[in-house]
């Protein structure tokens, strides 16, 4: 494949939201990435520096507790969440991104499953003591962000921790600005997980290595 990746995300994304489908390129790109015929951007094949970054920081023990991986893709970081002991399930729209988990983990102790963020199964209410969200709210359309964030506020458990890691909006890019996919998090946006009985304890906003004018921003929020 010569065409550059980037580009060809670009296209299957823009045909999606072109027929006003918000979510539907998600497995468009995952299906031709199985068949060879595109690469998923995101797919790195180990998990995220900064999610690894805050499991060598924190230490969690995860031993008699319940964690959920908001559009998990194909499985890195849910690995890295159930190899620290917690009973992990991690969810994807795309049902390709769930199979290729699947094959990707033979072994595997999470519990992957297809399910729509913006429809998710009931008893996921409050449900979870760890909640890791990582490049899906900035994956959808400005207008939907604000319902994401209500639906991962909402699976956190009392004493529950919720990660957020996503990329930052450049503070004087107002929305209309934004050539979406993805759709940076702006620091209100950011701020906004900090509703409905979860408080931020942590955040920062970290330059991205490959790219030192961009920036990531990495929070967590505790239901108290
Ligand atoms: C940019 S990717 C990030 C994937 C993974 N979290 C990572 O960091 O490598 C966004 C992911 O969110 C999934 N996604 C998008 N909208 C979703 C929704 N409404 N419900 C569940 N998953 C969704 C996509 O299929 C995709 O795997």
């Amino acid at each position: 494949m010569t065409e550059d990746p980037d580009v060809v995300t670009r296209r299957i994304a823009r045909a999606s939201l072109d027929r006003a489908d918000a979510t539907g390129w998600f497995e468009d790109l995952y299906a031709a990435a199985a068949e060879g015929t595109a690469v998923v951007p995101w797919d790195r094949g180990t998990a995220n520096p900064l999610l690894q970054e805050w499991v060598t920081e924190s230490a969690p023990d995860g031993t008699d507790k319940t964690a959920l991986i908001v559009g998990a893709g194909t499985g890195w970081d849910a690995e890295l969440i159930a190899d620290r002991g917690y009973d992990t399930t991690a969810f994807d729209i795309s049902p390709t991104a769930i199979e290729t988990a699947r094959r990707n983990h033979p072994d595997t102790k999470a519990h992957y499953r297809v399910a729509d963020l913006l429809a998710p199964p009931p008893e996921w209410h409050r449900a979870f003591d760890l909640v890791v969200e990582i490049y899906t709210v900035q994956a959808l359309p400005i207008n939907l962000q604000p319902e994401a964030v209500d639906r991962i506020r909402d699976f956190v458990a009392p004493g529950g921790t919720l990660l957020v890691i996503a990329a930052a909006r450049p503070v004087d890019q107002p929305d209309e600005a934004v050539e979406g996919p993805p759709w940076p998090l702006t620091r209100a946006t950011i701020d906004s997980f900090a509703t409905s009985g979860l408080r931020q304890i942590q955040i920062a906003r970290v330059p991205n290595p490959t790219g030192p004018s961009l920036h990531r921003w990495r929070a967590e929020y505790l239901r108290t």
